[in-house]
Parts: C-alpha cells; structure tokens; sequence
C-alpha cells in the first residue's frame, strides 16, 4: 500500500541531490524527482512520511471496502508532543471565538472536519470541536469520508450533523487517483470495464449526495507534478499519468467526468481542484489552457480550486496573487475556491531551513502564521471578484488533527485551533481580514 504522506511528500519540491541520495537509501519509493528550481523543497516531508505511515496506514484502513480497522489518527495514536498548544497568545481572551466568522460573509467559510467514526478527533465525537465549526463556519469538507473507495454510509452522520446546525457541504472527491483510495474497480485501468465503473460512480455519488452537497471537486489533481510521481508520473502532454489517464489514453476523462456531473445534476457546482497550482509554474500553465479550454468548448465547469498547502516562505505571495489572477482572468463566470488551506510553521525544505521549536513557546512563528493566512485571504479578496468568490476553506480543525501535524522529529501546527481546540493568532487574524468584507 502506497500512502499518501508519501505524494504529499512531493508537494514541494525537492533539491536534486538530496532527493536522488534519499532515493539511493530507499526512499525512492516516494518517487519524487527533483526540481532544483523550485524555491523550496520537501525532505522532511520525505522522512517523515515513514513515520507517519502508521497513522496515515490506519486512517486509511478505513477505507471502506476492505477494511476491518479504522483505527486512527493523530487524536488518539500519536504521542503528544511535549508543548502540545503553541503558545504565545492568551486563549482565555474572551475575544477568541464565538463571534462568527462566516456570518455575514458572502461566500463560504469552511474547513475540513475530522471523519472517521473510530478515531478519537471524529467530529462527533468532540463537542469543542462541533462548537468551532458551527461557531465560525458556513461550510464543511469531509477530509476523507466522500472519497471514492469510502461507503457513501459512512459520511451520513456528519452530513445529518451538519444539516441540523446550518452548515453546507463542499463534496470532495468524485475522482481521485491515489492508489489507496481507489475502489477495486479502478485499479486496472485495461478493464473493459473500466470506463463505465467511472461513469457509474460518479452518477451514483452525485445523486446519493444530491441536495446535501452544494459543490463537488469532480476531478482533483490530474495535472502532473514533477515533485509528486509517486504513483503516477507527468505524461509529455502535461497531465498526471493516472489510472484514468491511462484508461482514457489521455486526459479525456477529465471533460467526460465535468459532463457526466452535470447530467446527472444540473445544479450542484462543479470544481476541478489541485495542489501546486498556486506557484505559477508549468502545473498553472497546463491549469489555465485546461480551463480555458473547457471554458471555450462549453464543458461544464463552475470553478477552480486551489488546495494551498503552502509554508511559511512558500509559495511567494506575488505568484499566488499572479496564479489566482490567470485564473480569474480566464471567464467573469468562473468560480474560484481555496479548498484546503493550511499554513505550516517550519520550511524544512528551503535553502536555509527553519524547523520551529515551538517548545516552551514559539511566538514569532505564531505571528509569522497569522500574516501568511492574512496575505493570502487578503490576495483572494483581492484578486478574486466578489460574484467570482467560491469561498474558502481550511484544511481541519486542530493542529493535532492536521495532516502535517506529526513529521517525524518535529511537530508542525498549521492551522487555525491548537490541540486542546483553543484558536490562536492565525485565528484572530483571519477575523479580521474576513471582516473587513461584512
Ligand atoms: C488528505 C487527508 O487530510 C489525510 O487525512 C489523508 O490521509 C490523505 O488525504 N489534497 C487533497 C486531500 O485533495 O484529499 C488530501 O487530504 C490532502 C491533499
């Protein structure tokens, strides 16, 4: 089983020779090619996928197919680490929290909750974290529990939590193709099958989501990635060499998914969602003549997602802004969305890298954290036309929920709540950016 730490690894790039010396000691399963070009890279992501394999290994057994263990993440197997709430700020200031960052914003204001039902996170689970959601937000991503090879029953007692208290629903992924979370269907893509199962799934996830679900990314991340060929490298023409790209001999599949969503419902939006994208590098390239394309040919596309796993040097705010630009620039009826937004604290990867001790405290990293999440909502603000707005989400709750979270020697906390769900400074300043707009 391939994991996904592993690809995620090779979100950032890499300088070549560490990544050709972590391939000749075994870490070539990764895959990750190198891109001396790229401002900075991802080594530790690297190492540390190897310990976090475990829990990435255990979450993904949930995986519904096959799995007889969902047992699980970061809440409750990995041990916490000795300053486990960044400090820096006084979380007891009654100006944290409860105030309701989405209401009254335009567009919404999500964040990916915390799905599987056996580990000790699981939203319902934990009442601190329901109270963040529905204090400060309109919407809701599952982090995993849409995804292709989960059961679509797994994901109803989160959808029936969020339609009692008001929130809405971003769905995410109707196509994906890292290999752990595919369905058997999927894996060989010679099937005579195959195309059919694809054509089918998305069909039966469209419409058993139907009216839960406000949008869907149809399709997530089948541009390719130099740093990301873990599984499926870059084909010559730009995209990622997929199951279904190889099914389809090309990246038709891509239009035939946006077509067959709208067929099957003509009013859920529909988002073609990746990673990377904001660096404005090939991978915007490929995205804006892809975009652009389908916009020209009227193939059915609502929006574009930018995931924006960024760090705290990278990517530089002038190509996220320039990115976003391209994109906005290409129709006054594209939406645009930030579908998974989490700033780390630590750049293992650049040049010179910075790995946050964060232990007895580490304010300046903390401040650092809150102007990169302002800079980058203050871009989108700017950049992005109010009825162009998809809104924007962020990737989990906790620091201790986060998907970068344990790396391995170090901990990072990329996101808005610390472990004991309290909101730091990164909080307070998406406030007030936010605010600025009601
Ligand atoms: C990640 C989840 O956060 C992890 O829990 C899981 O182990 C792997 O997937 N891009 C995406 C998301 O589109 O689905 C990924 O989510 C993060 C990167």
């Amino acid at each position: 089983m391939k994991h996904y730490a592993n690809l995620s690894l090779g979100r950032l790039a890499m300088p070549a020779l560490l990544s050709i010396a972590l391939a000749a000691c075994g870490g070539g399963e990764q895959g990750e090619s190198s891109s001396a070009s790229i401002s900075s890279s991802s080594v530790a992501e690297v190492s540390s996928s190897v310990s976090s394999e475990s829990s990435v290994a255990s979450s993904e057994s949930s995986i519904a197919e096959s799995s007889s263990s969902e047992s699980s993440s970061v809440a409750s197997s990995t041990p916490a680490p000795a300053n486990e709430d960044p400090i820096g700020y006084d979380a007891s200031d009654p100006s944290y929290g409860g105030n309701g960052i989405a209401s009254g914003l335009p567009f919404p204001f999500g964040i990916a909750v915390p799905d599987n039902r056996d580990a000790g996170n699981y939203l319902l689970s934990s009442a601190d974290r329901q109270s963040a959601v529905t204090n400060d937000f309109s919407q809701i991503t599952f982090e995993n529990a849409m995804k292709m090879n989960y059961e679509v029953e797994k994901a109803q007692p989160i959808l029936d939590w969020a339609s009692q208290n008001g929130i809405g629903v971003h769905g995410h992924a109707l196509i994906w193709h890292p290999s752990y979370q595919l369905p058997s269907w999927a894996m060989n893509p010679s099937d005579s099958q195959f195309q059919e199962n694809f054509r089918q799934h998305i069909r039966d996830r469209i419409s058993v989501f139907q009216g839960r679900v406000t949008s869907w990314d149809v399709v997530n991340e089948a541009i390719g990635d130099v740093n990301d060929d873990a599984e499926a490298g870059v084909a010559p023409d730009g995209y990622r060499d997929s199951v279904f790209y190889q099914a389809w001999n090309g990246p038709g599949y891509i239009e035939e998914a946006f077509r067959i969503a709208r067929e099957t419902d003509p009013d859920v939006l529909l988002y073609y969602n990746d990673f990377n994208t904001e660096e404005n590098l090939e991978k915007t390239d490929t995205l804006v003549e892809m975009i652009t394309d389908f916009v020209e040919r009227g193939v059915p596309i609502d929006g574009v997602g930018f995931q924006m796993h960024v760090l705290p040097d990278w990517a530089d705010i002038k190509d996220i802004r320039e990115s976003l630009q391209r994109i906005v620039n290409i129709s006054p009826d594209l939406l645009i969305k930030i579908t998974e937004l989490d700033v780390r604290l630590s750049n293992p990867y650049a040049a010179e890298p910075s790995i946050v001790n964060c232990n007895p405290e580490c304010p300046d990293a903390l401040l650092a954290q809150k102007q990169r999440y302002q800079e980058i909502i203050q871009a989108y603000l700017d950049i992005v036309p109010p009825r162009q707005r998809g809104g924007i989400t962020i990737w989990g709750i906790t620091d201790n929920d986060s998907w970068f979270y344990d790396q391995d020697g170090y901990y990072d906390y990329p996101l808005l709540f610390d472990s004991a769900v309290q909101p730091k400074p990164a909080y307070d300043g998406v406030k007030e950016i936010l605010s600025t707009i009601q």
